[in-house]
């Protein structure tokens, strides 16, 4: 497993689609091992392909730091209710800013045996899965911002 360099606002990987995946392989499951790994050393609750430079319809989660959950493909398939706060990025360095996202979130996507699984959370699970999929089309949280962004100190604050 290896430690990622996470791709920053500006660079142009960030802003395009992913693809999606067809096939499981050692270098895709490296990826992922690779991601989870970047993840919790940034200290960010989820991470997707394209904030390591690969443009792969993958993200990783975990708000917890004790319950990972692997997405390929993931789609939302149903939200529900309304939440506002802040929301941070790795790819947006010590910023923060107001965002409204649904408050319940499920997601359907294939796990790392290619198999059809679930995901469905409120709350900072269900931003966090939102906020991964937009990585995926391309997008980053600060075209959804309200207001102005706010400089938050490095050990505040949850990251995605
Ligand atoms: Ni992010």
């Amino acid at each position: 497993m290896a430690i990622r360099n996470i791709r920053e606002i500006g660079e142009e990987v960030l802003t395009k689609k992913a693809r999606e995946v067809t096939e499981m392989t050692p270098r895709i499951r490296e990826l992922i091992e690779d991601m989870l790994e970047t993840m919790y050393e940034a200290n960010g609750v989820g991470l997707a392909a394209p904030q390591v430079g690969v443009l792969k319809r993958i993200v990783v989660i975990d708000v917890t730091g004790e319950d990972p959950h692997i997405l390929i493909n993931p789609r939302i398939v149903e939200t529900s209710g309304e939440q506002t706060g802040q929301e941070g990025c790795l790819s947006v360095p010590g910023k923060s800013g107001q965002v409204t996202r649904p408050n319940y979130v499920k997601a359907v996507a294939l796990d790392v045996n290619m198999k059809e699984t679930e995901l469905e959370g409120t709350e900072l699970l269900a931003r966090a899965i939102c906020h991964e999929v937009d990585h995926l089309d391309g997008h980053l949280y600060v075209e959804k911002v309200e207001g102005p962004l706010q400089d938050v100190s490095a050990d505040d604050d949850e990251e995605e």
